[in-house]
């Protein structure tokens, strides 16, 4: 492979993709998704926004101080990169949270969009030329590796951007990063503006051209790809392809384009892609952005045969109606399934597959528990796995814990809920409380032991097995109400908005799933409580 035909892949779930509404995760969260990134092979992981809010910043150090030192499959380990608008603050914020990783980067955008320029920034151009400058080598001051983004690229007068990013490259920048920000561009329209960049700005030779598309018109990887052809070395994506609005560049599309047809791009990159599916599915369950059953690469449909034509055809050649080999993206052994004479070691292989680490007592607890289901279903399969652990695995990050519940709800009576918790000290507290249904008596019981002031925003079951007895998979998302400010400064926006907290809880009882899964989002909430009380990040 030679370096000008590989793409760096930049993930950046962890930044624009948490930005996006209701994604936010707690900092053992995105540790987790970190690790799992370096396992996949990303070049870059952008870790977050340092200066959104002290618990990004401690979220950012860690990764920098853990995976910034964990090589990937092949071999290198993952710069680090952290966020900042072009603010002297921004920046320093952003190195206190890289400095520890081996390789460390720093971000620093502003926009040159004359509606930006305008109405947002309230800037004129030459001072938007002039603070680029000063923030940049102020970064370069502190970091080596420099990425400088003229925000809203796709909209901005081609001249005066070819004059911001010559001078980034002079004051020190080494990755130049063309957003599409408000993803308004087609293909060729894409192709164009890095083609222009490379003929009409002066350095340009001697650092790396990133893309970074938003899905706007859906036309993010399509973008991407010709972002690439044209000459971009890097390009920013997300696993699933999450972030603000419509999202951005799905890694996994923007991957497999590249590997599947390489006489079209001749390009490579680093990806682990057996790792795909299972990054996926880790970052649906933390995010609670569910993957659609359609999506590329990843969606349950993705390589699914219903038709009888396309079955007839898959059972002579499966060529005849997959591009791709499902062991490609990681899902060689959903076909697999485990069962009662498996043993400790296929259990943990298959989780790992699944996205879980899982060790220890806690591999003990789970094997226990795998033991008994095989033993009373001839097969389990990966759903029944994810419901498993779901269900079993201890969340480290629970500082109350359900101790019992129970409900009486129908037609008759009213719905009332009976709530056991065991507390932060190990007491157990209980309560009792009336409400529209189940589900809502079972949240109003819970509060009124827990008493954290909340919004609830988001309430979704779905099935993770099948059959009646399936295990459903709650997922809620809290936003945190007055007097408790986690708020947090959205970089694009440069406002404050207030944070938003997702859990998720499996049970085949739905009601005890849910209050699993509203116990861990309220307990999330307390722990970014506890920790901006106590300064300690
Ligand atoms: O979409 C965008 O312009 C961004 C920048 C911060 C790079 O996310
Ligand atoms: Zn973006």
């Amino acid at each position: 492979m030679s370096e000008n035909n590989y793409v760096r892949i930049f993930d950046t779930t962890l930044r624009d993709g948490e930005q996006s509404p209701g994604a936010s995760l707690t900092s053992s969260e995105k540790l987790e998704v970190a690790r799992s990134l370096t396992r996949l092979g990303v070049d870059v992981i952008e870790a977050g926004f340092p200066a959104a809010s002290p618990d990004d910043l401690f979220a950012v150090q860690n990764i920098a101080k853990e995976v910034g030192h964990t090589a990937g499959p092949h071999g290198r380990t993952p710069i680090v990169c952290g966020l900042a608008r072009a603010i002297e603050r921004d920046i320093d914020k952003a190195w206190e949270a890289v400095q520890f990783a081996a390789t460390p980067r720093i971000h620093t955008f502003i926009s040159t969009s004359a509606i930006h320029m305008e109405h947002q920034l309230r800037m004129d151009p030459e001072e938007v030329v002039e603070r680029a400058i000063r923030m940049v080598k102020h970064a370069k001051s502190m970091c080596a590796d420099i990425e400088f983004s003229p925000m809203d690229a796709g909209r901005s007068d081609p001249t005066f951007m070819y004059l911001v990013l010559a001078e980034a490259i002079k004051a020190g920048a080494t990755t130049l990063n063309i957003p599409d920000t408000v993803g308004y561009l087609t293909p060729p329209e894409y192709f164009e503006m890095i083609r222009g960049i490379k003929e009409n700005t002066p350095g340009i030779e001697n650092v790396i051209i990133s893309t970074h598309c938003h899905d706007d018109l859906g036309l993010a990887t399509a973008n991407t790809l010709a972002g690439v052809r044209a000459g971009a070395r890097q390009v920013e994506v997300t696993i699933n392809g999450i972030g603000e609005r419509a999202g951005n560049t799905s890694l996994e599309e923007f991957v497999m384009s590249l590997k599947t047809r390489p006489s079209i791009f001749g390009l490579e990159t680093g990806i682990e892609t057996t790792q795909l599916v299972p990054v996926s599915r880790q970052v649906a369950k933390l995010t609670g952005i569910a993957v659609p059953r359609n999506k590329a690469i990843v969606g349950a449909n993705a390589f699914a045969h219903e038709s009888g034509i396309h079955q007839d055809g898959m059972l002579k050649h499966a060529g005849t109606y997959e591009i791709m080999r499902p062991q490609d993206v990681g899902l060689d052994q959903t076909n697999l399934v485990l069962g009662k004479h498996s043993g400790r070691a296929a259990l943990r292989a298959r989780l790992a597959d699944l996205g879980y680490e899982v060790q220890g007592e806690e591999l003990n607890a789970v094997f226990v528990k795998f033991k008994a289901l095989a033993d009373t279903q001839k097969e389990v399969s990966d759903s029944d796995l994810i419901g498993l652990i779901d269900a079993e695995l201890d969340d480290p990050t629970l500082i109350y814990k359900l101790d019992g519940l129970q409900v009486t709800c129908g037609t008759v009576e009213m719905p009332t809920a009976a709530v056991r918790l065991r507390d932060p000290e190990g007491n157990v507290q209980t309560a009792v409380a009336i409400g529209t249904g189940p589900v809502d008596a079972t949240f109003k019981a819970i509060d009124s032991i827990v008493n954290i002031p909340n919004v609830l925003s988001e309430y979704a079951v779905r099935a993770v097995t099948e059959g009646i007895d399936a295990n459903g998979q709650v997922t809620v998302r809290l936003e945190s109400k007055n007097g408790f400010d986690v708020n947090r400064i959205d970089p694009q926006q440069g406002v404050s908005r207030p944070r938003t907290f997702g859990g998720h809880g499996s049970e085949t009882d739905i009601v005890v799933a849910s209050a699993k899964a509203y116990l861990s989002a309220l307990n999330k909430m307390l722990r970014v409580k506890n920790r901006h009380q106590t300064g300690a990040v």
